[in-house]
Parts: structure tokens; C-alpha cells; sequence
């Protein structure tokens, strides 16, 4: 299985930057394919913490070769923030390289971000106003300006000032100042100097790793149920998180991907507004929060917190076409007499045993929950599943006999190391 999609297949954070780290020094490519700095993947290596929101996983590891895909909105600034920060954690990254392809986040995106959720007042999204669906807006209108147009100085101060002229009449809808044209040129030419070293077609160099069997990675950003066709419309991102959209955002066909690990917590998050059936509003869901110091890596926000999803998960695996499950977070679960889990809904005399596409009976359905015995004790010393818990793996198999899909991967504490390889073949086979 030398190609391997990680899929977040919740509402994200599910650890799947500490999986691509994790898995990353035996890979060739990692490539990120969706979403922007609207992400935040926390690695921690070496006794440091690293959070990257638009640089892959993978560039910790100095011989693989990182890749942004051109399904991404990139914002130049963060980008060259998060590199010189990550430079001085690190000295010896790998080779980093942006496609061509994906578009740029300007300061109006962002702009236009704050001010669309205030125009939404209690229907806000709760997006991370990281200007991600504005960016995605204009790609869609086909007047967003991509990578290859930022870098080429004959070609982005035309593009700018065409673009610029709207963005101003729509900023002054909103009864804004509208941006000065020089100092945005002057600005994003300094920073697309800085950039332009590192841009390239890439649709090329991901397909020749493919067709030449190398392991290759593609790091999902953001989770399935925020995925904007599949997930809780209209409280999702702007991009493609599933399995499907990396082969949209690398330029490679779905034939060519041979995994999909899904990386779900052994609990349910979820960041910002939308339905969530299985959320906790009491002392359990406080519990989780504080215990699992469930904050934002992105914006700080408390996340969101409830018992776990099978109804979710499983829809995620048929979604995802998932090869397997990696369970993280398991030792955060420690503790509890009994957990519980979801295995359908309620909703008025119906009872459902899918995920309901509309977002009003989505929020409308009760859980119907499952308990089971809950497990004791430290698991972060744990490496082989034998070591686990009884009460633990009877959980895990739960999850995997419940979305049909076997457990590949299990994560008990933040760092690399605190990892349990259930099944090794399901992984680079
Ligand atoms: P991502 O966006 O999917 O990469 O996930 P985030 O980095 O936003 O959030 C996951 C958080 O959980 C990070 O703070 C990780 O360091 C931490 N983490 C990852 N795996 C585990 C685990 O198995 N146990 C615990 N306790 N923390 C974990
Ligand atoms: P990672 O990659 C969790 C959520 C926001 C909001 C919605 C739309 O770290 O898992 P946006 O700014 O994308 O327009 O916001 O999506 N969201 C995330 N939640 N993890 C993320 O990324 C997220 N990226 C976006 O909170 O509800
Ligand atoms: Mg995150």
C-alpha cells in the first residue's frame, strides 16, 4: 500500500498531524491536499512541540519531500511565519514545494471572513477567520489568484488590481475602508520574492511518485463532516477533507491511492457551531475538555466535547472507503466506570441508523447509546495491544465490528513514540 490517504473522519482535530509525523520517516512524499491555515496539526517530537497550519507533517523528517496540493488556499504570510518558526525548532527540514495550482489568501479574504459571520449574527459557522471560504469563493468564481500568477511579476500586479477593484465595493457594502493597492502590492511582492523558490507543477512530480511506487502520504486537513459536500452543511469548511479530495487537490486519479486510514478520536470534538447529537453540555463533557485540554490549536477555542459517534464513524468509513481506523486518544478516555457510545438516533418515531443530510434533523436527533465498561490507569506506557486494557480492546472492537472497518492504528499520548501498529500490513502492506 505505497499510497496512503489520512482522513480526519470526524469534525477535525483527531491527531492527524502526530500520524503523519508518526508514519512520516518511512514515507517518500507527504502532501497536503485540502484546507488552509484555517488547520492546526499539532506534532510533538524530540520533547518539542510543533503546530503547523499550512506545512505538511512530513517536513520534520529531512528525507521526505513535503508538498502543498493545489486543492489548497495558502496565505504567504503565515506560510513564511510558520517556516521561519519551524526552521528555528528545526534546522534540518525537508524540501518543501507549492503547487502551482493553489490559491492565494489575501487580506480581504480574511476581511470579508469576519464580516460575513457578523452579517450571520446567531447563524455564525464559527469559521477560524482565517479568510479560508472567501478564498475558496473566488476560486469557484474563477477569479482567484493562484500560486503560479502570485510568483510571476508580469502577470500579478494586472491580477491584483482587477481583483482588488471588487473586493473594495464589496468591503464598502460592508461600510469598510477599502485596502490601498500599493501597499497590498508592495506587501504580497515581497512576499511572493520569498515564495517563488518554492513553486512549481506539481500534479507531474506527485503522479511520477505514484506510477514509480514510492510511499506516498496525503495528509487531510479538517475532518469529513466538515467537508462541504459531505458533511453538516451549512456548518463545514469550503474544502474537500475526505478521501476523494486528494486525488482533486494533487492531480492524481482515485485508482491510484491504495489506503485510507481514518483517524477518528476515541471521543467525539467539534470546533465552532453546527449539529453534534452526541455532545456532552455537562460534567462529562467538562470533564473531557479539561482533562484532554481539548483548546483550539488554531484559534483556542474550547472544542466541543461528547461520547463517540458510530453512527458518524461509520457513514465516515463508507465515505472515505477506509482501509482502516486509527484510534487516538484512548488514554484520555482512562478513568471513566462506564463509557458510552452511540450506535443510532432518534429522531421523533424513527429511528435512524444513518447521518440525516439535513442540518435541521441532524440537530434534531436524540442518540441512542450503548454502554459498556469503562477501563483504569495510565495507558501513554503502552505499545502493543496486548497491553491495553480488557475493557479497552472489547471498545476497540466494538469500533471496528460497528463501521466494518479493522483498527490498523492506536494512539495513546501526543508524541511519536506513544503509538500501538495494531496491523502493520494495513499501512504500507
Ligand atoms: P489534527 O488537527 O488532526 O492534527 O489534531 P490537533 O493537533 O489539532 O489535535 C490533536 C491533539 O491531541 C494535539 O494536541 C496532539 O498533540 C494530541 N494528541 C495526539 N494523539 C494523542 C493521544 O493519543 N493522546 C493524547 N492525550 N493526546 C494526543
Ligand atoms: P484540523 O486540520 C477543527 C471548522 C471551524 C468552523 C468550520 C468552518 O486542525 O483538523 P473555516 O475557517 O474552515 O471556514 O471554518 O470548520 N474547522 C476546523 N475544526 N479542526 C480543523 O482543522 C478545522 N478547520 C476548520 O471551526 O466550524
Ligand atoms: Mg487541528
Amino acid at each position: 500500500m505505497p499510497t496512503l490517504v489520512i482522513v480526519g473522519a470526524q469534525w477535525g482535530d483527531e491527531a492527524k498531524g502526530k500520524l503523519v509525523d508518526a508514519l512520516g520517516s518511512e514515507a517518500h512524499m507527504v502532501v497536503r491536499y485540502s484546507g488552509g491555515n484555517n488547520a492546526g496539526h499539532t506534532v510533538i517530537a524530540g520533547g518539542k512541540e510543533f503546530k503547523f497550519h499550512l506545512v505538511p507533517a512530513g517536513i520534520l523528517h529531512p528525507n521526505v519531500h513535503s508538498i502543498l496540493g493545489g486543492g489548497m488556499v495558502i496565505c504567504p504570510k503565515g506560510l513564511l511565519e510558520e517556516l521561519a518558526r519551524t526552521r528555528e525548532q528545526q534546522s534540518d527540514l525537508g524540501k518543501l514545494t507549492i503547487s502551482s495550482a493553489a490559491h492565494v489568501v489575501f487580506p480581504y479574504h480574511r476581511l470579508l471572513d469576519s464580516l460575513e459571520e457578523e452579517a450571520r449574527g446567531a447563524n455564525k459557522i464559527g469559521t477560524t477567520s482565517r479568510g479560508i471560504g472567501p478564498a475558496y469563493t473566488d476560486k469557484v468564481a474563477r477569479t482567484g489568484i493562484r500560486m503560479g500568477e502570485f510568483v510571476d511579476p508580469e502577470v500579478f500586479p494586472q491580477r491584483l488590481a482587477e481583483v482588488l477593484e471588487v473586493k473594495n465595493k464589496m468591503l464598502a457594502m460592508f461600510g469598510r475602508e477599502p485596502l490601498n493597492y500599493d501597499e497590498l502590492l508592495a506587501e504580497y511582492t515581497a512576499y511572493a520574492d520569498a515564495i517563488r523558490p518554492m513553486v512549481a507543477d506539481i500534479e507531474h512530480v506527485v503522479q511520477d511518485a505514484v506510477y514509480s511506487g514510492e510511499k506516498v502520504l496525503f495528509e487531510g486537513a479538517q475532518g469529513t463532516f466538515l467537508d462541504l459536500d459531505s458533511g453538516t452543511y451549512p456548518y463545514v469548511t469550503s474544502s474537500h477533507p475526505t478521501a476523494g479530495g486528494a486525488t482533486l487537490g494533487t492531480g492524481i486519479g482515485p485508482r491510484a491511492i491504495d489506503g485510507a486510514l481514518g483517524v477518528c478520536k476515541a471521543y467525539t470534538t467539534r470546533v465552532g457551531s453546527g449539529p453534534f447529537p452526541t455532545e456532552l453540555l455537562d460534567d462529562v463533557g467538562e470533564w473531557i475538555r479539561q482533562h484532554g485540554k481539548e483548546y483550539g490549536t488554531t484559534t483556542g477555542r474550547g472544542r466541543r466535547c461528547g461520547w463517540l459517534d458510530l453512527v458518524v464513524l461509520r457513514h465516515s468509513a463508507r465515505l472515505n472507503s477506509l482501509s482502516g481506523l486509527v484510534v487516538t486518544r484512548l488514554d484520555i478516555l482512562s478513568g471513566f466506570e462506564e463509557v458510552k457510545v452511540c450506535t443510532g438516533y432518534k429522531l421523533g418515531d424513527q429511528v435512524l441508523h444513518h447521518v440525516p443530510q439535513s442540518a435541521k434533523d441532524f440537530a434534531a436527533v436524540e442518540p441512542i447509546y450503548q454502554t459498556l465498561p469503562g477501563w483504569q490507569g495510565d495507558l501513554r506506557g503502552c505499545r502493543r495491544l496486548e497491553d491495553l486494557p480488557i475493557e479497552a480492546r472489547n471498545y476497540l472492537d466494538l469500533m471496528a465490528e460497528m463501521t466494518g472497518t479493522p483498527v490498523a492504528i492506536v494512539s495513546v499520548g501526543p508524541d511519536r513514540e506513544e503509538t500501538i501498529i495494531v496491523r502493520r500490513d494495513l499501512i504500507w502492506g
